[in-house]
């Protein structure tokens, strides 16, 4: 899809990945971008086509509420994430919950509700997932929230051919480790939030349904691609 002109709406857009897309975007010459976050007052609206809006993906009348303000979407990236669940034999169940809650049943609510205004796109709508390299195999010291990326996943490719007969594009995103607070803690090497996004907008533009946006998650679809039992011992080795 042209980037150009597009209006998009950008999920989790007040810092990290999502901060650094709606900047791309701004770049790329979007005509609007729909900076959403659990706290608008915390987005940084660096120009009058980018606009605050609140949104929780997990509480549904914020969503409608979204819905009815950014009736105009075009491009609906959803990239609202959380990492709250790791070793699964001890993380609690309400932390696996978290994580299901925002990359399963978050972003599956989101697409439901904004279904119907991708549908009034005269050339078709575009949804992205940001999803993760973990959704393709666990990575184990995550492996809760690789459950809760594998799951987002599966959710995408379901929704591929139904949305394909109301010409809505469903693209997956499948990031490397990014230098954003999500993995502060992790020690491992790291690409910036600013050039994942800007190869995460080709992705976009080329329309590749699976996007490696960064140099590793590049290296390690070659990889994936070559034998999915390599890369899930390359990940559980770490
Ligand atoms: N960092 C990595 O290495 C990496 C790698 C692959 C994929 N990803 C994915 O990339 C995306 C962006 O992550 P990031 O690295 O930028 O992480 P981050 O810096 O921790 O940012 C996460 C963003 O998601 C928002 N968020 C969390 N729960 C939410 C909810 N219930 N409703 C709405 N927004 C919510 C956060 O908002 P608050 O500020 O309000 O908490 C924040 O804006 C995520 O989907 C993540 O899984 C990250």
């Amino acid at each position: 899809m042209k980037i150009e002109g597009c209006v998009a709406l950008v999920t989790g857009a007040n810092r990290g990945l999502g901060q650094a897309i709606v900047s791309a975007l701004v770049e790329a010459g979007a005509a609007r971008v729909y900076a959403a976050a659990r706290d608008e007052r915390r987005v940084s609206a660096d120009g009058s086509r980018v606009l605050p809006l609140t949104l929780d993906v997990t509480k549904p009348e914020q969503i409608a509420i979204a819905v009815r303000k950014a009736g105009d979407v075009t491009l609906l990236i959803n990239n609202a994430g959380a990492l709250n669940s790791f070793n699964v034999l001890t993380a609690s169940p309400a932390e696996i919950d978290a994580d299901f809650g925002v990359q399963v049943h978050g972003t599956l609510n989101v697409i439901r509700a904004f279904l119907p205004v991708l549908e009034r796109v005269p050339l078709g709508g575009t949804i992205v997932n940001v999803l993760s390299l973990t959704s393709l195999a666990s990575f184990p010291a995550l492996g809760g929230y690789s459950a809760s990326k594998a799951a987002a996943y599966s959710i995408t490719q379901s929704l591929r051919p139904e949305l394909k007969k109301k010409q809505i594009d469903i693209l997956a995103v499948l990031p490397g480790p990014i230098d954003t607070d999500m993995v502060k803690d992790l020690p491992m090497p790291k690409t910036s939030p600013a050039e994942t996004a800007r190869g995460l907008l080709a992705g976009i533009a080329r329309g590749d349904e699976e996007i490696f946006p960064d140099p590793l998650a590049q290296q390690m679809s070659v990889l994936w691609n070559k034998s999915h039992k390599e890369y899930e011992r390359a990940f559980a080795s770490f």
